[in-house]
């Protein structure tokens, strides 16, 4: 019996760096996704196969490079006490890498919705991102956040997931950009990434250290009162996630309340506050944002970790290729790659096909 399940990259809509500090995320689901297909076999033994390289595990020793995300995915399913079959899995996916869409985390979701499926096992859906989540953790060893599991796992077609990072309590929110005349505009800058690891472990480090002076169990809990008991250096990372959550419940009520478009100068000053006070953005990012703005665009951010990766510009349905264009001609004159874009509509999350 050969079962396959899929999982979608996400973008996030606003709540950057927030994940990890307790706090509030807005992501929605690509229409990008992966696709595993699992088989049992008689093999005491794991084996994982993608474009044309197949690696085989046993969990005896540990996995490196790109199938370590697939054993962590059965090893965190056997530290939970699942008893996972072993399998034959094959993977695909048009999930962009290195873009900063997710594609670490639909690769996990989607292993793990195949394996369950597989074998019969009973992990809850609600559980699964922390699952994936540790498996990120503990066997990638990347220090990663909840939300990008999260989307991955639980966004719905035509909604973006509003996330409370503490609780996981989680919302559903209509997000119908085509029924207001308006796009979501993904430009990949395609800016080459370095140290991004590095720089993501320093400010989540500096981020927990902020948390700890000033007395509270995470930022989530802070407010910008508090920033005056802080070393001068973590007083802008902190303001950016304290401004930043509250952006995030801001955007959440405009759109419940219909007011599509205003949620653009929160996404503008999401971006403001990752490039000025958290320092995560880079000159092709900032230049794609300050183009999109000036082409008309109603608001536009860097989403995801930083250093690189995709900006969301919000425009006028008739005006994505005047923006995009604009971006282009600007990537250009300044000498960067030339960028990628697509117009994102959300997706549904985790499924078994
Ligand atoms: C990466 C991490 C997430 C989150 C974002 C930043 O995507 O995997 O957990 O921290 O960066 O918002």
């Amino acid at each position: 019996m050969n079962v396959t399940a899929v999982a979608p990259g996400r973008v996030n809509l606003i709540g950057e760096h927030t994940d990890y500090c307790d706090g509030f995320v807005l992501p929605f689901a690509l229409p990008h996704r992966t696709t595993v297909t699992a088989a049992k076999t008689a093999e005491s033994r794991w084996s994982v196969t993608s474009r044309d390289e197949t690696v085989l595990f046993d969990l005896s020793n540990k996995v490196v490079g790109w199938a370590a995300y697939v054993a962590g995915v059965v090893w965190v399913l056997r530290e939970a006490g699942f008893d996972v079959p072993f399998a034959d899995l094959t993977v695909e996916s048009d999930v962009p890498m290195g873009a900063g869409l997710s594609s670490s985390a639909a690769l996990e979701c989607a292993v793990l919705t195949a394996l369950a499926e597989l074998g019969g096992l009973d992990v809850p859906v609600a559980q699964r991102p922390s699952l994936a989540q540790r498996a990120e953790n503990d066997y990638v060893g990347m220090p990663c956040g909840i939300m990008d599991q999260s989307a991955s796992t639980l966004c719905r077609a035509g909604h973006a997931l509003f996330l409370d990072c503490r609780t996981l309590e989680t919302e559903q929110i209509p997000f119908d950009l085509t029924g207001e005349g308006l796009a979501m505009l993904v430009m990949d800058s395609r800016a080459p990434h370095a140290h991004v690891d590095g720089e993501y472990r320093m400010r989540r480090a500096a981020c927990e250290e902020a948390a700890a002076s000033i007395g509270v169990a995470a930022l989530r809990d802070a407010t910008l009162a508090d920033l005056s008991l802080l070393d001068p250096h973590l007083v802008p990372l902190a303001r950016h996630v304290i401004t930043e959550n509250q952006r995030v419940l801001d955007t959440v009520a405009h759109l419940k309340a219909g007011r599509v478009r205003d949620i653009g100068p929160l996404m503008t000053a999401s971006h403001a506050s990752m490039r000025d006070d958290f320092k995560i953005t880079v000159p092709e990012v900032d230049v794609a944002v300050e183009t999109a703005l000036q082409a008309g665009a109603y608001g536009a951010r860097m989403t995801g970790g930083g250093f690189g990766g995709c900006v969301l510009a919000l425009v006028d349905r008739d005006a994505v290729t005047t923006v995009e264009g604009a971006i282009h001609k600007a990537f250009a004159a300044n000498g960067f790659n030339p960028p990628a874009g697509f117009v994102a509509t959300p997706a549904e999350g985790a499924h078994v096909l």
